[in-house]
């Protein structure tokens, strides 16, 4: 059966309109909210893990001074593009790329890897979000932090203006609403406590969407 919360993240006018959107998800509001919420030194290998387009992962780069970047997806056609826009960068970084289904495969990556972990948008998509955070608490290395920015339930109406704006009908986006804002901000923050993160902290980007991080002590 179809997942509600997610989108066809195979068609790859839906993966090239994510690529183009990509300031208008992470402008200077979220990135505000990152250098709050993180210690802002170098970070050296990261991950994102539902990485789409791989903007992110590049821009992420950029800003932390990373020499290594981990891409997972479970869309094969995602992690192409990805590695396009990695492979252009002229910092030329390393990087690899992943095919990984995060509903049924373990995140394939050693204890004690990564510096930060970072997931957008992908949370409200994934079966067990609570096993999936474990599994990243276990391969960050000690002061790491894990970014989760997502959707969260409590103002439907300004998440619907807001998918409205974007291209999405509004009778789609009210039937959307509870699968991809299906947590509250203390859910996701229980989460990451769950999983043995520490020092968390979160900040409300708007109605609908928070960056919540935790650091592994
Ligand atoms: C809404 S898109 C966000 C992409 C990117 N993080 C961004 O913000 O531009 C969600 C991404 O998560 C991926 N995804 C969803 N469920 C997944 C799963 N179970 N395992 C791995 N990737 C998944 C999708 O393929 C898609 O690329």
């Amino acid at each position: 059966m179809e997942n509600p919360a997610k989108g066809n993240w195979k068609d790859p006018e839906r993966v090239k309109h994510l690529a183009e959107t990509y300031s208008l998800r992470y402008g200077e509001i979220f990135w505000n909210s990152v250098s709050k919420l993180v210690n802002q030194t170098d970070r050296s290998v990261i991950a994102d893990f539902g990485c789409g387009s791989g903007v992110w992962l590049h821009d992420a780069g950029k800003r932390f001074n990373a020499t290594f970047l981990y891409a997972f997806d479970a869309s094969e056609e995602m992690l192409e593009y990805a590695k396009e826009i990695l492979d252009a960068s002229i910092e030329s970084r390393e990087f690899e790329t992943h095919c990984v289904d995060f509903d049924t495969d373990s995140v394939p990556l050693k204890h004690n890897t990564l510096d930060l972990a970072f997931t957008g948008y992908m949370f409200h998509e994934i079966a067990n979000p609570q096993n999936f955070a474990k599994q990243v608490f276990d391969c960050m290395k000690r002061n790491g932090v894990f970014i989760v920015f997502d959707f969260v339930s409590g103002n439907p109406e300004e998440f619907i203006t807001s998918m409205v704006r974007t291209g999405m009908d509004e009778e789609r986006a009210r039937k959307r609403y509870p699968h991809m804002c299906k947590h509250a901000d203390d859910d996701i923050v229980k989460i990451l406590e769950s999983a043995g993160f520490i020092s968390i902290s979160w900040e409300a980007i708007d109605g609908f969407r928070v960056i919540a991080v935790g650091v592994k002590g």
